[in-house]
């Protein structure tokens, strides 16, 4: 008989490829108390890492996720060491593009078991982001389950990271998530926010999502949410606040206010229940959170980054068994 944790799945493209967030929650944190009890798993299979983009939590807890299940790894930085690919059907290649999407991931398949791919948004073309057309790309062509590291739209490892976290640290049966927009120089995208926001919507929290006006999420991730432009309202008995920056919907990949006063500060986790504070990282100091409340002792920054690891096992072994 299949027990729930012997589901294999095919991909993690998104916080829906969860079938129980409650489970997979549970399962990642039986994981964490015993990481290297699974080297079967992964005896003699590869795992490649593609990263379009920068990296640090996501790329070494990947490989350790990985390790721990006994697999090879082979990691790839594409943006200046891989060809420049084109995305779309039917090019006449004569311009910047030299390898097409179709061959690529035809050929990464034959040397790994399980792809795992890091693609930002471009923040240029709301469409061609939210098409999710380099993700999309390697799935319609690969032959082998791809893991989305944080693709245009979607960051579920970390969403995957953020829910592990939480109910670990939770006292009370549904504890008060505030979820805050915080100030920040350059435009970033949503992929974060999204994920965070899906995943919630499925966990037994009272939660709420402030931004200042202009910054809405797409109508599908918001829909059923509580949402305000009052931080401080917001802010009340929450029991975790967790901040994080993107750049406007609706003005797509816009920087509309760099406000100071939606910084999370000390002061304003007085409003709280005692919460514990959330980033995802990497954070700007003093720009997107005071010191104070980063190095304070309810920050759990650190733990999420080290959580990173069991959630990508969890994923991993899901892909294995
Ligand atoms: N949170 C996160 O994804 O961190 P990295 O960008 O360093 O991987």
């Amino acid at each position: 008989m299949e027990t729930k944790d012997m589901i294999k799945i095919e991909k993690y493209f998104s916080t829906h490829d969860i079938d129980s967030v409650a489970d997979w929650v549970e399962e990642a944190i039986t994981i964490k108390k015993n990481p290297l009890g699974y080297k079967e798993y992964g005896q003699n299979k590869t795992i490649a890492m593609l990263f379009f983009n920068p990296s640090l939590r996501t790329r070494l807890s990947t490989q350790k996720a990985a390790v721990h299940l006994g697999m090879n790894v082979i990691v790839m930085n594409f943006n200046g060491e891989g060809w420049s690919l084109e995305y779309n059907d039917g090019t006449i290649m004569d311009q910047g593009t030299s390898e097409h999407v179709k061959e690529a991931a035809q050929v990464v398949s034959q040397y790994c078991d399980v792809l795992a791919i890091r693609a930002f948004a471009s923040l240029e073309s709301k469409e061609d982001d939210y098409s999710e057309k380099v993700i999309k790309s390697f799935v319609k062509y690969a032959s082998v389950p791809i893991i989305n590291m944080e693709s245009a739209t979607a960051h579920p490892l970390q969403a995957l990271t953020d829910a592990m976290t939480i109910t670990e640290h939770m006292t009370k049966k549904r504890p008060k998530v505030v979820f805050s927009w915080a100030p920040h120089p350059k435009p970033l995208p949503q992929a974060v926010a999204n994920s965070f926001v899906e995943m919630i919507k499925r966990m037994d929290v009272d939660f709420v999502c402030t931004y200042p006006e202009g910054y809405e999420l797409a109508r599908h991730i918001t829909e059923g949410v509580t949402t305000t432009h009052d931080q401080e309202a917001a802010l009340k008995d929450a029991d975790f606040v967790y901040v994080k920056n993107w750049s406007s919907y609706a003005d797509y990949g816009k920087v509309l206010s760099t406000d100071t006063s939606w910084k999370m500060t000390a002061k304003k986790m007085e409003l709280t229940n005692n919460a514990k504070f959330m980033h995802c990282l990497p954070v700007r100091r003093n720009v997107v959170v005071d010191d104070e409340v980063l190095d304070g002792a309810n920050s759990l920054v650190i733990e999420q980054a080290n959580n990173r690891t069991y959630a990508a096992q969890l994923v991993l072994k899901k892909m294995l068994e």
